[in-house]
């Protein structure tokens, strides 16, 4: 028994502090989106917005984050920054949003109650609908609410 706490107590010191020692939190999207978007073409409106409205808007928008990535609308998230394109229809690997999400938020020392992570199943359906072209609509349907 002492030995096994020992060996608990090693391990918890020799955890290596990065993502996955800190929580992931929650899948938005249920069991059966997950599986449509990882299984089908990625919606944008029930499989992505629902993400993005969840955990990054709130934000990611003009008046919170001057300067940095707006998820409000596609124009918004179609612009460039300092860093580059945050969206690159069909090409994850040259989508900020994508490549930088995990590096990005290195310099916030706590996270926020709102900012939950993404989890593996979100991020894999945001890069499969970013690589799929990322389809957004332009107008209404197409702008993300915003939680002041
Ligand atoms: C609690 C507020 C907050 C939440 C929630 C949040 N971010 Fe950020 N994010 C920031 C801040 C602040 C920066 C700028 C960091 C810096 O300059 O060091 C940033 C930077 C970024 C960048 C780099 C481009 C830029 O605008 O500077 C990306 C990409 C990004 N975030 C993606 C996301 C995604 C995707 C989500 C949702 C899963 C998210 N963020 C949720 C606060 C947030």
């Amino acid at each position: 028994m002492k030995r096994l706490a020992f060996v608990l107590l090693l391990a918890a010191c020799t955890a290596p502090v990065d993502s996955e020692t800190k929580p992931l939190g929650e899948n938005v999207l249920s069991k059966e989106q997950i599986h449509a978007a990882k299984h089908g073409p990625v919606d944008f409106l029930t499989q992505v917005k629902p993400v993005l409205e969840a955990k990054c808007v709130m934000c990611h928008n003009r008046q919170a984050l001057p300067g940095h990535m707006s998820l409000e609308n596609r124009s918004e998230a179609m612009r460039s920054g300092a860093l580059g394109t945050f969206i690159v229809p069909g090409s994850p690997e040259n989508s900020l949003l994508i490549s930088n999400v995990h590096s990005a938020h290195s310099k916030m020392s706590v996270m926020p109650a709102v900012g939950e992570r993404l989890t593996d199943d979100e991020y894999a359906i945001l890069k499969k609908w970013v690589k799929e072209g990322a389809r957004w609509p332009a107008g209404a349907t197409g702008e993300l609410k915003v939680l002041r």
